[in-house]
């Protein structure tokens, strides 16, 4: 393993704090050791500075005048869009209760006065070092995310099925009291889990017509080659099994490995229900969209077939008909 400590590491810091000299002082520390610093006298500046220069790492006090570092650092904590950057709260060394507070609000790290040139520099270094690393990965996800979204693109018909299964199987997913990471799993499933059809051409996939055996021969390799593509990134591992297994079947007449009933991943069973219902309730080249109705009918007759989980399906049924899994405007016509 490389030395890390030897790594060159640099970022933009935004230091919030009410005393003068605290802000200055951290300013030269900070921008001695090659980061870009922006400090600011209090919460509210804190706050405003965050939208627009999007830190890599945010040095707050507890105790400054119209907002409080933990006031702060909740706020940060509990937005999507920033409760990745790092929080280093700065209490006086006494002060334990701030920590408690500190920890509860979801503080990264405690930074104790009178502050220590040494202990400020290593952790701003270490907690900008592991941002920087997760932003890397979230470039690699985005990556993915856009390249599916251009294979969807490729059919207008299919327009918005993404976010609709990454909403619906996430929302069923949290009906069946699935763990966080799975729902997380399944939110990243909706998005990727035809990003195989990458290799399947577009005559094939936009045909109005029937597929022939070698064509459809094609279109079946599409789980395990998605699968091969997420496999590389590690925050996709509990993606891979939705991706290779959402078309199976409970009776093991699915592809591409033939599982049946539970030996089929949960989550790809989840998945599966919501791609199903979303294929039958929207407008294709060949066949029209069936009403909400039609659609679970058919399901219920493909239930019983053995095709899809029963459990899973009453659970999916029950939030279609009390509303919580709604009709986005993908061409199915509401009414049960
Ligand atoms: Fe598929």
């Amino acid at each position: 393993m490389p030395d890390q400590s030897s790594e060159f590491v640099t970022g933009t810091v935004l230091v919030a704090d009410d005393e003068a000299s605290n802000r200055e002082l951290m300013t030269e520390l900070l921008s001695l050791e090659g980061f870009d610093v922006i400090a600011v006298p209090d919460g509210v500046a804190a706050i405003n500075e965050l939208n627009k220069t999007h830190p890599d790492l945010i040095l707050l006090d507890v105790l400054m005048p119209r907002m409080g570092g933990l006031e702060v650092c909740k706020r940060i904590k509990s937005n999507p869009e920033t409760f990745l950057i790092p929080v280093i709260l700065t209490t006086s060394l006494t002060d334990k209760q701030d920590r408690i507070n500190g920890i509860q609000v979801g503080a990264d790290d405690f930074l104790s006065r009178p502050i220590d040139r040494t202990e400020l520099v290593a952790r701003v270094r270490s907690l900008v070092r592991l941002k920087q690393r997760t932003d890397e990965l979230e470039r690699a996800e985005a990556v993915l995310f856009s390249l599916a979204r251009s294979i969807e693109g490729k059919d207008p018909y299919t327009h918005g099925h993404c976010e609709r299964l990454a909403d619906y199987s996430a929302i069923l997913g949290e009906a069946l009291n699935l763990p966080a990471e799975q729902i997380t799993a399944l939110r990243r499933g909706g998005v990727v889990h035809d990003i195989g059809k990458i290799a399947v051409p577009d005559s094939i996939l936009l045909k109005p017509s029937a597929l022939s055996e070698a064509e459809w021969e094609l279109v079946r390799e599409h789980p395990a080659l998605g699968e091969r593509i997420c496999a590389p990134l590690k925050s996709f591992r509990l993606v891979l099994p939705i991706i290779r297994h959402h078309h199976e079947k409970r009776d093991g007449s699915g592809y591409p490995d033939g599982l049946s009933r539970e030996s089929i991943p949960l989550t790809a069973r989840v998945l599966q229900i919501v791609d199903v219902y979303d294929a039958l309730t929207t407008k294709r080249p060949y066949k029209k969209a069936l009403t909400v109705a039609e659609a679970l009918l058919m399901m219920k007759e493909e239930v019983s077939k053995g095709w899809w989980d029963p459990h899973i399906f009453n659970e999916f049924e029950r939030l279609v008909r009390n509303g919580t899994v709604g009709v986005k405007s993908h061409g199915a016509i509401a009414g049960l």
